[in-house]
């Protein structure tokens, strides 16, 4: 029997042990890994997850998220949401309160109020100073929807970098955080602002079933950080997933997700997995890996060290 236990990338260190206080008493999988996430998406100094993510193009932080229950196979997610600081229980709102698995945009906004959710400000004194740098000469701009096109335009037809010059440098983020309970249930959760600057409306793997997240009790658990939209052509949690359900070890796995990605292009991602045994790695293109493990006897969160995946 394995004990049950959460993991979570870099940035969800501290806050694992809000989900491991719940297994402790007991509780699921689910619920833990959706406190564990609230607790990033709550902490305004993380760049890249929910308060003080960074904005996209227009200076408007845009959140993606989704959770998913290894039992059942049951998912929900959210993208583009704006003005809700809590993405990850949006989405297991739209899991448990709707037919669907996917709300967007106006229409994600529109269900969490409709449920109860309080309008929440993502804003921080960092995204404030970004949105106005963005704006600073052309103010007006950005209330005029077709003026808001041509900057689009500019974006996309001139020199990015032109736009890049006048801003901080280029931003990711996203929190993976993955637990199993005294059941065997597994949980995974996925919450981000995505790429910071993105286009307006730019959607990542976070909220891609299958891409940035997927678990199911019986194989094994993944998520994924980085470059999105790689994630996204490779399916790469589910593969890995499907990986570990042929009979690849959980290292042979994400070495070969990862290898998946190197034959792509030169951009890259990081996972994060563990399979039924409780074995749990984590995995980076770029450099040593690693994420933080607690269970129900831990005091505090252990770091483990993952892998380097070499092209
Ligand atoms: N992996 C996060 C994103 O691409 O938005």
């Amino acid at each position: 029997m394995v004990k049950p236990f959460i993991i979570g990338t870099r940035n969800a260190k501290d806050m694992l042990v809000k989900g491991a206080e719940i297994l402790k008493r007991g509780g699921s999988a689910m619920d833990a890994v959706e406190a564990a996430v609230n607790a990033v998406e709550e902490n305004p100094l993380d760049r890249g997850v929910g308060v003080g993510g960074t904005p996209n193009l227009l200076g408007v932080t845009q959140l993606d998220a989704s959770i998913m229950d290894g039992r059942t196979l049951r998912t929900g997610a959210v993208a583009a949401l704006e003005n809700l600081v809590n993405a990850i229980s949006v989405a297991r709102k739209v899991m448990e309160l709707t037919p669907h698995v996917l709300l967007v945009g106006p229409g994600a906004e529109m269900f969490a109020k409709a449920v109860g959710f309080k309008k929440g400000d993502l804003s921080t004194e960092r995204t404030r100073k970004i949105r106005e740098a963005m704006t600073t000469g052309d103010a007006e701009m950005l209330d005029d929807p077709a003026e808001k096109e041509r900057f689009i335009r500019m974006w996309i037809e001139e020199d990015r970098g032109k736009w890049y010059s006048k801003m901080t440098e280029e931003e990711w983020g996203t929190v993976n955080i993955m637990a199993m309970d005294a059941r065997g249930d597994m949980c995974v959760g996925v919450s981000t602002s995505g790429l910071g600057y993105k286009l307006p409306g730019r959607v990542g793997d976070s909220p891609y079933i299958g891409a940035g997240n997927y678990c199911d009790n019986r194989f094994g658990s993944a998520a994924c950080t980085g470059t999105g939209e790689l994630a996204i052509r490779l399916s790469s949690a589910r593969m890995i997933v499907s990986y570990l359900e042929n009979g690849m070890s959980l290292e042979k796995a994400v070495t070969k997700a990862l290898k998946d990605v190197h034959a792509l292009e030169d951009k890259t991602i990081s996972c994060l997995a563990f399979d039924p045994e409780g074995n749990t790695i984590s995995g980076s293109m770029t450099g040593e890996s690693i994420h933080y493990y607690m269970d129900v006897d831990s005091e505090g969160p252990e770091e483990r060290k993952g892998i380097w995946v070499k092209p």
